[in-house]
């Protein structure tokens, strides 16, 4: 094993990182004048979470963002370990004036006798600078059916003329989206509570975000409690009447590592979603160079023929292919097959299609970021009896481990068509229906870690085609 230099080697080639510091959720996300904006969670001093700035970026593309100046700032700590900040929040066009709506938290153990959580707004002409406006908070008032949190903004125009604001909040163990109204994004109606869970949900919904999407609505929600998977839930079905009835739901990414995702409608009509590429309490090997957390890639979503929820890469990602791909067509995999030098690295996209149906092994799949004599490796693996793919990340070097799963549902005849993301410090999967997307982060601790091996456990399998691209470095993190 050869072991890393201190140089910055997680430092993602083309997923989206904060020029220095910390960055959890995705904030602010919109198409506006012609451009995409991302705002973030961001503390820019250290690696870790602290009174919450916006970061922000710009790109035409998705793929490649050119940073811009932090956006908003906390007002100066009152004290020592005060950590009031300005919590996520979303972004809309106000007839030409890009307005943010946030939450601004005060410490509780600085701040006493006024709610921790209220929502403000800042607004901007050049979509550089913003002011945050002379009398926030502009919803001060926490309802009583609020007492696990109000947060989180997320404010679009409905199709009744006004601006509706759709906050995460929970009470007595359920978590709860809450609607409110408005004219003119400073006096705020509350409406009531949109949408609760059961109780086996989460007792707190965090980012809520409601959209249409193609006949129906659909509601994420970030739940991050002890005894339920960290990540963002999907629920589609309608919204009428200021409620949202639910229908269908489930899990918008199955890996370890994706969370509070935010949606923008661009003006193509496509809903795309960004997660913070991250979750709480992960281990940051990044810390040792001065930053943590990254951006997913940018997801289309869709519904499924079966009304699931679905997502891919966003068409731009392709952009980033160098050159022509490493290609083979129709092979049979017999255990194991390692791929030659110029179908590894550190920056890869592999689009591969199995035959499962005639297939004799049970497990099939793949290994990147392999070590030469393959004790280091992140697995994806399908799994032909229970139906499982897989995203193994047991034996990945530094950083948390794990293994996560999710049933594929496949069709007799069918072929696993996987796409697979490789990049400094993750992995994303994708499988090219839609219907599964999962992403890890990885920290590879040799640095020979660069091999991809394409397996059949015990058996053989036919690769109907596989392509491997490298990626070019996006330009976005130096
Ligand atoms: C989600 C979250 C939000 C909050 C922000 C604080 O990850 O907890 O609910 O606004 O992070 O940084």
């Amino acid at each position: 094993m050869t072991e890393l230099p201190q140089l910055d080697v997680y430092r993602p080639r083309y997923h989206f990182t904060a020029p220095a510091g910390w960055i959890n959720d995705p904030n602010g996300l919109i198409q506006w004048n012609g451009k995409y904006h991302l705002f973030y969670q961001h503390y820019p001093f250290a690696p870790h979470w602290g009174p919450m700035h916006w970061g922000h970026a710009v790109s035409d593309d998705l793929v490649h963002w050119q940073h811009l100046p932090v956006a908003l700032r906390p007002a100066p700590a009152r004290v020592e370990g005060d950590m009031s900040g300005i919590f996520s929040g979303s972004a809309v066009d106000d007839n030409g004036v890009l307005t943010l709506v946030y939450t601004w938290f005060r410490d509780p153990k600085v701040h006493k006798g006024v709610p921790a959580e209220v929502q403000c707004i800042a607004t901007s002409t050049d979509g550089i600078n913003f002011a945050q406006y002379d009398d926030n908070p502009v919803v001060s008032v926490v309802p009583s059916a609020a007492t696990a949190g109000f947060r989180d903004p997320k404010v679009w125009k409905d199709s009744d003329g006004l601006w509706k604001m759709a906050l995460g909040s929970g009470h007595e163990g359920k978590g709860k989206v809450l609607l409110y109204s408005s004219p003119d994004l400073r006096t705020w109606t509350y409406l009531g509570v949109l949408c609760e869970g059961d109780g086996t949900n989460g007792a707190m919904w965090e980012c809520p975000n409601l959209f249409p999407l193609g006949e129906k609505h659909v509601l994420l929600v970030s739940v991050n409690e002890r005894g339920i998977k960290q990540g963002t839930r999907y629920m589609v079905g309608t919204f009428r009447d200021n409620r949202f009835y639910v229908e269908t739901q489930g899990e918008t990414d199955f890996g370890p590592d994706f969370y509070a995702a935010q949606v923008l409608t661009d003006a193509q009509g496509r809903v795309i979603m960004i997660g913070w590429m991250d979750r709480w309490g992960a281990q940051h090997p990044t810390e040792q160079d001065g930053w943590a957390g990254a951006m997913s890639l940018a997801r289309e979503l869709f519904l499924l023929p079966d009304g699931r929820l679905g997502s891919r890469p966003v068409a731009e990602v392709a952009g980033l292919r160098a050159g022509e791909p490493y290609r083979l067509e129709n092979f049979v995999v017999v255990n194991g097959e390692d791929m030659p030098p110029q179908a590894t690295g550190t920056s890869l996209e592999i689009a591969v299609e199995f035959e499962i149906e005639h297939a004799t092994a049970r497990e099939i799949g793949l290994e990147v970021r392999r070590s030469p004599l393959g004790d280091e490796k992140a697995v994806i693996r399908y799994d032909k009896v229970t139906g499982l793919l897989t995203l193994d990340r047991s034996r990945v070097g530094r950083g948390d481990g794990g293994c996560f799963s999710a049933p594929y549902v496949s069709q007799p005849g069918l072929t696993l068509k996987l796409r697979i993301f490789v990049d400094s410090s993750s992995v994303e999967v994708f499988t090219e229906d839609g219907q599964l997307a999962g992403s890890a982060c990885i920290y590879p601790a040799d640095r020979e870690s660069v091999g991809v091996r394409l397996f059949a456990s015990g058996g053989q399998v036919l690769v109907r085609s596989l392509k491997v691209w490298t990626l070019a470095d996006a330009g976005i993190n130096g």
